[in-house]
């Protein structure tokens, strides 16, 4: 299977060392989009940790999944500054556009829409990544302008 293959390329790359944990379930995480039981048993064995260190290595991270992601992935800042810069209209709009809840994938498979901490950006809040692309000063309008401009189908 293909994935398999994937995970096996991966796991050569870090040369099965339990200090690349991290970046061998990432990878991983990235490759897939997200990180099967299966796979984490792998990486377990592997790196000869027990599945418990390695699910919870893996829970800890924000851009580590251990559920199927959409195609597009949305991490809107939930973090104070962005919230008192108009975050709760955005987050509603967000929830409205798409149809689905925070921590939900659209049944399309085309969003997962995550709350996340402060990305780094908080002076131009409220904002949010969608894949690896941050967007800023953000207000219900332009949430929905940035969700066409990506999926092309909001
Ligand atoms: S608080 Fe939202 S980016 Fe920093």
């Amino acid at each position: 299977m293909a994935e398999d293959s994937t995970l096996e390329q991966i796991l050569e790359k870090y040369g099965n060392e339990r200090e690349a944990l991290v970046e061998i379930l990432r990878d991983a995480s990235q490759a897939a989009g997200y990180v099967s039981p299966e796979a984490l048993a792998t990486i377990a064995q592997r790196l000869g940790l027990p599945q418990s260190q390695v699910h919870s290595v893996a829970s800890f991270y924000s851009l580590i999944s251990l559920k199927p992601m959409g195609k597009h992935v949305i991490r809107f800042c939930q973090d104070a500054p962005c919230h008192v810069a108009g975050g709760r209209e955005v987050w509603e709009a967000l929830e409205q556009t798409l149809g689905v809840p925070f921590g939900a994938t659209t049944s399309d498979k085309q969003w997962t829409l995550l709350a996340t901490s402060c990305i780094g950006a908080c002076s131009v809040g409220p904002v949010m990544m969608v894949d690896d692309e941050i967007y800023g000063n953000l207000t219900p309008d332009r949430v929905r302008e940035v969700l066409a401009q990506v999926g092309g189908d909001v």
